[in-house]
């Protein structure tokens, strides 16, 4: 599966939403997640985001590996986001922050 990393929070541009085929993408108030129930691995989105925030699980950093569960957990909670929106008003303040984690929002 693929997942959404911390560089999203705070940003949420969402153009990965478009592009993917299978509906992937939960939103919360400042994060997306991908569901790796509905994942089928096309490798699209990793592109589409401003962030670089998407990675194959395969290739996730070290410091990023809690990611994968917090995808799956936030995935069962908030629902289907169903196409590419703005991205949050402080999205080019907020990029490439580090430790953005503590402001995530559920
Ligand atoms: Fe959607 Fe493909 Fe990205 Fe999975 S890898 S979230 S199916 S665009
Ligand atoms: Fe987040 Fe990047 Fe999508 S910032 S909303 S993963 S385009």
């Amino acid at each position: 599966t693929f997942v959404v990393t911390e560089n999203c929070i705070r940003c949420k541009y969402t153009d990965c939403v478009d592009v993917c085929p299978a509906d992937c993408f939960h939103e919360g108030p400042n994060f997306l997640v991908i569901n790796p129930k509905t994942c089928i691995d096309c490798s699209l989105c990793v592109q589409e985001c401003p962030a670089d925030a998407i990675y194959d699980e395969k290739d996730l950093p070290p410091d990023q590996h809690h990611f994968l569960e917090l995808n799956a957990e936030l995935a069962e909670v908030w629902p289907v986001i169903g196409e590419t929106s703005v991205p949050l008003a402080e999205a080019e303040d907020w990029i490439d922050k580090p430790e953005k984690l503590q402001y995530l929002e559920r």
